[in-house]
């Protein structure tokens, strides 16, 4: 197959440049409505605002939301919008207003864009953005799960990879990482000594278990259903794991700490069960952080808390933790590689959702899907020195 951008020197001096190649096309997962899905020819992303980056997808993976929205339950998602908002890539073609990056860059994508000038953009509460950013990858404009991608608001969305940094280390840090570390672990605001009860132990509880640690607590307890999960927990550092299908993990985390409850309680499912356990797990002036995306209410039983000066957080993940969660990884203090349990080429990609789809039986956590390689020869015309 021609490749969609090609390099092509612009000027005497040599630069080298990639230019898409009109009427050009690349491959996608697309969805097609409620249960379908398939790996389509779509036409290449072109740049539609002078703040846009295309960037060439070089790793993805497959988020839950990916399958909550095959599912059905995310209808702001329209028939042929290609699926995923976590990738790793290079950026082949920028927009005129794009200043902070260049043509072959090696950059995270955030699942968050940002417009940067909204009232919440500058509150850092990307995932807020009234610009026209937010959570809109493979939601409201086409996703990563592609060839080739279009980002908007390129230099508030994009971060440089640090060279050095695969793919594979920093690719977990577009959602997961900062969701659990911002909305789990900031939000209900870890310290050393605490005793920190997780209830959900996906890839996103498991995100909480490594980025809690941060932090020292005492205990960190996981709360699961799936006995395969729980020793997943263990082996990421959890200190006590608990089946809750099998054992009362209030009277556990009750006896762990003398009676008084988790200081914080992480909820990491998403349902009204799990939510009503991480509120009764809690200390009386402990924090509730919900990360779950609920699709129905749950019980708050104000009847019990009232007195107990207790504190319930909620949030969509901001991403802005991304900076501090690289210095982390460039540091060696935190290797979100763990979470990779299954390998494909980004044309294998319904294979790919099928394993992460039956997580049960596959045992897989995230899923790493491997776009094409930039050819050594591209690569040293473009002056690209990373790993891609
Ligand atoms: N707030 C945000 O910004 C944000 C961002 C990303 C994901 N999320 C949400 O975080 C949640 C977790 O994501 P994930 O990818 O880890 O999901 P997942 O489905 O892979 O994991 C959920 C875990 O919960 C366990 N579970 C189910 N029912 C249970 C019960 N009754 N008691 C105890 N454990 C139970 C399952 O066995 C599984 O291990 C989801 O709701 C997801 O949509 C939120
Ligand atoms: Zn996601
Ligand atoms: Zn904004």
């Amino acid at each position: 197959m021609r490749p969609a951008f090609i390099p092509v020197p612009s000027d005497g001096a040599g630069t080298v440049h990639f230019e898409q190649q009109k009427e050009m096309t690349m491959k996608a997962l697309v969805y097609h409505g409620p249960g379908q899905r398939s790996w389509d020819t779509v036409p290449n992303p072109t740049i539609q605002a002078p703040t846009d980056a295309i960037v060439k997808i070089d790793t993805a993976t497959i988020c839950g939301s990916d399958l909550h929205i095959l599912k059905g339950d995310v209808p702001a998602v329209k028939p042929g919008t290609i699926l995923g908002h976590e990738a790793v890539g290079t950026i082949v073609e920028t927009g005129a207003a794009v200043s902070n990056f260049q043509i072959g860059d090696h950059v995270l994508i955030s699942c968050i864009t940002a417009c940067g000038s909204c009232r919440f953009c500058k509150e850092a509460r990307y995932g807020q953005c009234t610009g026209g950013g937010g959570w809109i990858f493979g939601h409201l404009i086409n996703g990563l799960q592609a060839e080739y991608a279009r980002v908007p608001f390129a230099d508030n969305s994009l971060y440089k990879v640090p060279s050095g940094l695969t793919d594979e280390q920093v690719l977990f840090l577009s959602d997961i990482l900062p969701t659990s570390f911002e909305v789990g672990v900031q939000n209900g605001r870890v310290r050393p000594g605490d005793t920190v009860a997780i209830v959900g132990a996906g890839p996103v509880g498991l995100a909480a278990v490594m980025t809690a640690k941060l932090y020292s607590p005492a205990h960190i307890v996981v709360i699961d259903l799936d006995d395969g999960r729980l020793a997943k927990a263990k082996e990421f550092g959890a200190d006590v794991t608990i089946n809750n299908g099998r054992e009362d993990a209030v009277k556990q985390v009750l006896k762990l700490t003398r009676g008084l409850g988790a200081d914080v309680a992480v909820e990491a499912v998403g349902i009204p069960a799990t939510f009503e356990l991480a509120a009764e797990l809690i200390r009386a002036g402990g924090t509730l952080a919900n990360v779950g995306v609920h699709g129905k209410p749950a019980t708050l039983h104000l009847e019990k808390l009232w007195i107990k000066d207790v504190t319930i957080t909620t949030g969509l993940v901001d991403t802005r933790t991304i900076p501090q969660l690289l210095s982390l990884i460039e540091g060696g203090k935190l290797d979100p590689t763990v979470l990779a349990t299954h390998h494909f080429a980004m044309d294998e990609a319904m294979q790919a959702y099928d394993v992460f789809g039956d997580a049960a039986k596959t045992h897989a956590l995230k899923v790493v899907l491997k776009g094409t390689e930039v050819s050594t020869e591209t690569k040293s015309k473009v002056g690209i020195t990373t790993a891609v």
